[in-house]
This record gives structure tokens, C-alpha cells and sequence, in this order.
């Protein structure tokens, strides 16, 4: 595609060779140099850029910029001023021109200028198409659920983004969480600017830290430049504490800091940086019994808890999976380009039977999996994991109770959920192979006994249970 450009000018000669340079260099150029001439080349067709004498006779050149960027805020505006009038052009700037060319000038100077112009323009242009384009998925159009519950959600939601106010989103693995903090910030006054996320419980503390508030220039070794951090990255616009469960008593005083005072200090800096955030916190673990054990700050709690929205389970509102999974279907028989349209009633009362430990991540799942294997033109059979099968009639579980469809979830979830398991399950038998002592127990397995005792805690498992009956 070409761009067009009109040049207007009341030198008609002058704007002529400009016009005959422009087309040489492969763009569309238009001249007009009286103003009833100029404004209705600018209602027959859309140009990319007008290039405009600042004084003419007939027309003032500020008037023109006014006209343009009121009627067609696309077009691109370059204003041309005499030698020593950087007043003007410094004026045009303030109303909105994309940049200006003092004449005289050599044929390169303007091309190099309309280059520049052009080429912004059109990557503003880009990011409003894929702005539009983010905001259209993040609407509730394309939140799929029509139980009660999530009406609820859609209400809270919508209420939540007309303000300013911390919200921290609960709900299991794949509940849609993030879905749900995009939806505030592209509901509210800040979609226009930036949303950015950070999955808080995927780093280490130093590197949270440094992630989190940045740092200054030899702030540690390795440090070689100064590094913004979410934050700052942030300013304006939406940022979202994915896993807030997961911060470090030292990150939690830093975060507390910056809810209250809203200011932030880089990594190895002495400077307070003032920062406008909208902060939206995620988690999926017990935050209150968290606080009760001391593992996570009270008053943070309170600082972040300020509107809470509680995604519910999918096995609690079984009505929206039929919609799901339809859904789903629509989405990657799309995406693979395959002509699967259809699911049979069998695999829907089949999947509205089924807990979905994965909640909707894991029905996605299902369904971009049964698209894939799928013969024909419907599903007539979905591979839920971890459904029992049926074996010389006796049930037994497809996989080990303990693993709950692990490749559903996330991979530091999965990991989790498979140590804690394996935790219980060694301490179990360790502490039948001691009766139940705690001291020989610890021994043994060189875990000291504070720890031993918060984890049997931790998994219900009492000494008492443990003694052999002989020995009491
Ligand atoms: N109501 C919904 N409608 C449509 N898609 C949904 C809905 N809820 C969740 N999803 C989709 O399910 C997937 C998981 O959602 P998301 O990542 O937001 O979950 P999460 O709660 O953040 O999970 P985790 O705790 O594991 O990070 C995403 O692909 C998301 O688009
Ligand atoms: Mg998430």
C-alpha cells in the first residue's frame, strides 16, 4: 500500500517539484494551494499526511492543522515554516502536528522527515487495531458462564472497574483469575494503558525484589545498567501480583510500603520514585489460615483484600460446562482448521458429571485434545485423565489417587501438589517404622522435630496413631 500525501502550498511551483520528488519515491501526491480547493481534496479521499505552508495568503497553516486532526485524527499533519519562526512551529507542535521542516530545506531532510512521521504513524495506528483487538477478548462478551454465580462475578467485576480499588482475586487452579484481572483493567479507566503481569511465586526473592521495584546501576554485582521494575513499567496503567500467597516476609513489609505510600524505591537506590498503580492480587492458596499462621502479614492482608472476588469451582456451577465446552469447541475447531462441530450428548453428561480438579483450564483442555483425536465431525469421546476405569470388576483409579491430572495444571502447581504428596506419604511411613516417636523419627530422617511436628500438622497425621498397640 502507498501512502498519500497532499502538499499544500499557495507557491504552486514549488509545491509541484515536491509533488513530482514524492511520486519518484513511490507516494501518492496530491497539490492543493487554494483553501476551498485544499478542504475538498480532504473530503473526497483519507490521506496519510498533509504537508502545509505556515503562511499563505488565503490560508493560515495553524487553521489547516485545526481542520485536519479535528475531522481525520489519523492523517498525519508536517508543518512548513520560514527560516527563524521557531515560535510557530513550536505552536503547531503544542496543537498537535507530528513534526515540522524549516525551509528552505533540502529534498532529503523532508523525505527523511516524512519517513519518521509515517512510519509512527502507522505503529500507533497498529497498536489501536491491537488494543481494540485485546479489549474485544477481555469483555465480558467473551467470558462464557451464565450461573448465578458467575453473574455475580460479572457484576463484581464491572462495579470494581469503574474505581481505583485493590482487588485480590481467589479461586482455585484455572478458574479464569487472570482472565478476571485483565477484564478490570480493560473495563476501566485505564485500558488505554498499560496492564502489566508478574507471576509472583515463579522467582526467588532477590530476583522478585529486583523484578518487583527494579534497580539502580551496580545495585549488585552484575547490575551493569540501571532496570525499571514492574512498577515503574506500570505507571498509569493496571499491575497484576499473580501468586501473592507465595512473597517472602521481607517482600511483604516492601509491598505493604508501596499500598500504602504508593512510592517505590529501586534496588541499591536512595530515591523514593512516586508510582500510579492500580494493583490487582491473585491467589489461590488459604490466605487467611496463611495470616493465622503467621505466614503472611496481617495488615498486607488487609491493605490487599480491599474488594475480594471469589471465583467458584466448576463443579459448582455444573450449568456453565455444556457452555464451556462449546465454546472450546468453537475456539480450536477454529484454530486447527478442522470442521469438528459438534459433541454428542453422551460426552456432555459425561463432563457435567466430573469434578475438574483443573477447573476450566483443564475442560479446555479435554476439548482441544478430543478436537485433535476426534474422527469425523463431532466428539463422540473425551480422555478426562483421571476418571476411574473399570478393570475385572473391581474400580480402580487410571492414575494414583495422589495425582490429581497433573498435566492440567500449571507446572509449579503440579510440583507442589506432587511434593506435598510425597511429603505425606514418607512421613506416614516414617513414623510407623518408629511407633511414633518423633525424637527417633527425626533421627532418621534428619528433619528436626519442629519441623516434623508442623508437618504432621500440616497432613493430619497423629504420633498416637503410630504406637504399637503392645507398647502402650
Ligand atoms: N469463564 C471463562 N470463560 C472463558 N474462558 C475461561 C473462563 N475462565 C477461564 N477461562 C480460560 O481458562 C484458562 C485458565 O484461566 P486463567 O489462567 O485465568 O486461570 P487462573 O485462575 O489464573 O489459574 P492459575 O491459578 O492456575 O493461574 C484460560 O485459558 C482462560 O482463558
Ligand atoms: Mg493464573
Amino acid at each position: 500500500m502507498s501512502f498519500s500525501i497532499l502538499i499544500v502550498d499557495d507557491q504552486e511551483a514549488f509545491a509541484h517539484q515536491i509533488r513530482v520528488r514524492l511520486e519518484r519515491e513511490g507516494y501518492e501526491a496530491e497539490v492543493g494551494s487554494r483553501r476551498d480547493d485544499v478542504l475538498s481534496l480532504l473530503q473526497e479521499r483519507r490521506f496519510n499526511l498533509v504537508i502545509s505552508d505556515m503562511k499563505m495568503p488565503q490560508m493560515d497553516g495553524l487553521e489547516l492543522l485545526g481542520e485536519v486532526k479535528g475531522k481525520y485524527p489519523d492523517t498525519a499533519f508536517i508543518i512548513m515554516t520560514a527560516f527563524g519562526s521557531v515560535e510557530t512551529a513550536v505552536d503547531a507542535m503544542k496543537r498537535g502536528a507530528n513534526d515540522y521542516i524549516t525551509k528552505p530545506f533540502p529534498p532529503e531532510e523532508l523525505l527523511l522527515t516524512i519517513k519518521n512521521v509515517l512510519e509512527k504513524q502507522s505503529l500507533l495506528h497498529e497498536i489501536k487495531v491491537l488494543r481494540k483487538e485485546v479489549e474485544r477478548r477481555y469483555s465480558f462478551g467473551n467470558f462464557i458462564g451464565k450461573s448465578p454465580r458467575m453473574q455475580e462475578v460479572y457484576d463484581l467485576i464491572s462495579d470494581v472497574a469503574e474505581t481505583d480499588a485493590t482487588v485480590l482475586i481467589r479461586g482455585e487452579t484455572g478458574t479464569g483469575k487472570e482472565l478476571v484481572a485483565k477484564s478490570i483493567h480493560f473495563n476501566s479507566s485505564r485500558k488505554d494503558r498499560i496492564f502489566v503481569g508478574i507471576n509472583c511465586g515463579a522467582l526467588t526473592e532477590t530476583l522478585l525484589e529486583s523484578e518487583l521495584f527494579g534497580y539502580e546501576k551496580g545495585a549488585f554485582t552484575g547490575a551493569m545498567k540501571q532496570k525499571l521494575g514492574k512498577f515503574e513499567q506500570a505507571d498509569g496503567g493496571t499491575l497484576f501480583l499473580d501468586e501473592v500467597g507465595d512473597f517472602s516476609p521481607s517482600t511483604q513489609v516492601k509491598l505493604l510500603r508501596v499500598l500504602q505510600e504508593r512510592v517505590i524505591e529501586r534496588v541499591g537506590g536512595n530515591r523514593e520514585v512516586k508510582v500510579d498503580v492500580r494493583i490487582i492480587a491473585a491467589t489461590n492458596r488459604d490466605l487467611e489460615e496463611e495470616v493465622a499462621k503467621g505466614g503472611f502479614r496481617e495488615d498486607l492482608y488487609y491493605r490487599i483484600n480491599v474488594v475480594p472476588i471469589w471465583l467458584p469451582p466448576l463443579r459448582e456451577r455444573r450449568e456453565d460446562i455444556p457452555l464451556l465446552a462449546k465454546y472450546f469447541l468453537a475456539k480450536y475447531t477454529h484454530m486447527f482448521n478442522r470442521d469438528t462441530t459438534l459433541i454428542s450428548q453422551e460426552v456432555l453428561n459425561e463432563m457435567m458429571t466430573c469434578d475438574w480438579p483443573g477447573n476450566v483450564r483443564q475442560l479446555e483442555n479435554v476439548i482441544e485434545r478430543a478436537i485433535i483425536m476426534a474422527k469425523g465431525s463431532s466428539i463422540t469421546h473425551i480422555d478426562l485423565l483421571d476418571k476411574p476405569k473399570r478393570t475385572e470388576g473391581k474400580l480402580v483409579e487410571a492414575r494414583p489417587r495422589y495425582i490429581p491430572d497433573l498435566e492440567n495444571l500449571p507446572f509449579k502447581e503440579a510440583k507442589r501438589r506432587l511434593i506435598k504428596e510425597y511429603e505425606r506419604e514418607y512421613i506416614t511411613g516414617l513414623l510407623k517404622r518408629c511407633k511414633g516417636s518423633i525424637t527417633l523419627s527425626s533421627n532418621i530422617s534428619h528433619l528436626d522435630m519442629k519441623t516434623l511436628r508442623r508437618k504432621m500438622e500440616e497432613y493430619a497425621l497423629y504420633k498416637e496413631d503410630f504406637k504399637s498397640k503392645d507398647s502402650e
